[in-house]
């Protein structure tokens, strides 16, 4: 389709505004210092943090392990399913007014049930600001079940197996958390039991890990998106298959400047994983941990590489299409961002 031009001035404001997906969003890396330190007083939690101010500062991370160890005190608030529900909610209220049309939201049940949380609490919570918020806003909310790969796949069986019960309320499964030295094969049998079950599968890979993982969650775990995924670029042959067969990557920029996996945004190399014909999209990951929403990591990220209406239209026409929505409302997204770049241009 033909885009209009746009002033460098005037684009935060069109991307901001346009609608879009968020596919890469970890709910308890939602949970913002100030929620953490409420829902620590109203359960009676002692965090190893003095205050707001002081947990904050502990956002200077180094790699994925020094993130992990932060995001998991942060998340040990959380017992209620009100708790769970807060969470959500406050997520999905910014997602809103984000122009975020939908969105498919990870959590770690292990990082709760190791706690002695029930899963019940967990996806009831998360189930019910969901339900919520479509009625509400309008968003389109879906749950996807990550597994932790630090732990064992024997400990990933009985999550799914305890998840059961509430099959309805999530649509996939993921595989998150630490992922040097757990390559996806380690996950080989719970990823089939999934598949069978009629989930779908989804695992991060190359984020810092090699191209190795990348191919193993394709060939051995048969996942339908990558998460990151930007290590990539370092096999011309991977590269090729992501293209051919469109495999999503759900990208997420100011997560992988935070967390070291490139030294500035401007170094990202977003621009070479979209030129070379892959479906890129971009997300937040952890927004309260990593200095943004999605909007900021939009913004951001075209601001650093220069980037223009091409590009935002692409990204977001990419959300839809990898998004796990059925054909005919992926269509009516599509043709709602279609719309919006038309008006744009008569307003020009
Ligand atoms: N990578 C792996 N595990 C995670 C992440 C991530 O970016 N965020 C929350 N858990
Ligand atoms: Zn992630």
């Amino acid at each position: 389709m033909h885009l209009p031009h746009i002033t460098p001035q005037r684009l935060p404001s069109v991307l901001r505004r346009m609608p879009k997906a968020e596919l890469h969003i970890h709910i308890e890396g939602s949970l913002e210092p100030e929620l953490i330190f409420q829902l620590a007083e109203r359960n009676g939690v002692k965090l190893p943090y003095e205050s707001v101010e002081a947990l904050r500062a502990a956002y200077a991370f180094t790699d994925l392990q020094s993130f992990l160890d932060i995001y998991y005190a942060g998340a040990s608030v959380l017992l209620k399913e009100e708790d769970f529900f807060d969470m959500a909610w406050a997520y999905l209220q910014k997602a809103a007014a984000e122009n975020v049309v939908h969105t498919e939201i990870f959590f770690d049940p292990q990082t709760h049930t190791a706690r002695g949380v029930p899963m019940g609490t967990v996806i009831q919570g998360l189930h019910h600001a969901c339900q919520r918020a479509h009625q509400e806003f309008g968003i389109s909310a879906k749950l996807i079940l990550c597994f932790l790969r630090h732990l064992s796949e024997e400990d990933a069986f009985a999550t799914l197996e305890a998840a059961l019960p509430y099959r309805h309320h999530f649509i996939g499964v993921g595989l998150d958390s630490s992922e040097l030295g757990h390559p996806p094969e380690k996950f080989a049998r719970v990823f089939a039991r999934s598949r069978e079950l009629g989930l779908h599968v989804v695992a991060h890979a190359g984020e810092e890990g090699p191209p190795a993982y990348v191919w193993s969650a394709l060939d051995v775990l048969q996942v339908e998106r990558i998460d990151h995924g930007v290590q990539a670029i370092h096999d011309p042959a991977l590269m090729q298959r992501l293209a051919q067969e469109r495999v999503p990557l759900t990208v997420c920029p100011l997560s992988n400047v935070k967390l070291c996996v490139f030294p500035t945004l401007a170094q990202h190399n977003l621009k070479q994983l979209l030129d070379a014909g892959l479906c890129v999209t971009v997300n937040s990951d952890d927004p309260a941990y990593f200095g943004g929403y999605l909007n900021d990591n939009f913004v951001q990220l075209f601001e650093a590489l220069e980037l223009g209406p091409r590009e935002a239209y692409q990204l977001a026409f990419n959300s839809f299409e990898a998004s796990f929505a059925d054909a005919a409302t992926k269509r009516s997204w599509e043709h709602q961002l279609k719309t919006f770049f038309e008006d744009l241009r008569e307003h020009d």
